[in-house]
């Protein structure tokens, strides 16, 4: 639910790229989402999947494949909000 909704800063997400055992996390219209789950099943592969990887990766996406539906099917995904850098919790 909203309540639990994790505050995610520019510096956590920079961080979680998915190199030395961390999680590969890219955002999708100001969400936050795990894509290390997801790695294996990307029909375009692991590599091109990860180059949105600890970064927003809105216009990655919507320059390849704007009829795919993130928000549908990485739903599960979820890690949170993208917010400023002082905005974060701690
Ligand atoms: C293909 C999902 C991110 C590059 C696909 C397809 C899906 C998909 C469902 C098949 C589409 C179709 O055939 O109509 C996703 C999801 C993403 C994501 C859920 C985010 C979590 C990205 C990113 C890139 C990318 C960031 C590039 C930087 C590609 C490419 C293909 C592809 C090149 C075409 C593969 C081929 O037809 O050989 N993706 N994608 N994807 N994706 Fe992604």
């Amino acid at each position: 639910g909203v309540s639990t909704l994790t505050l995610v800063t520019p510096a956590q997400l920079k961080h979680n790229n998915g190199r030395k055992d961390r999680p590969a996390w890219s955002v999708w219209q100001g969400k936050v989402y795990n894509i290390t789950p997801y790695l294996p099943f990307h029909p375009g592969g692991k590599g091109e999947l990860m180059r949105a990887a600890g970064k927003d990766g809105t216009r990655l996406f919507m320059d390849v494949h704007p009829w795919v539906n993130w928000d549908n099917m990485l739903s599960e995904c979820v890690v949170g909000i993208l917010v400023g850098e002082s905005e974060g919790a701690r």
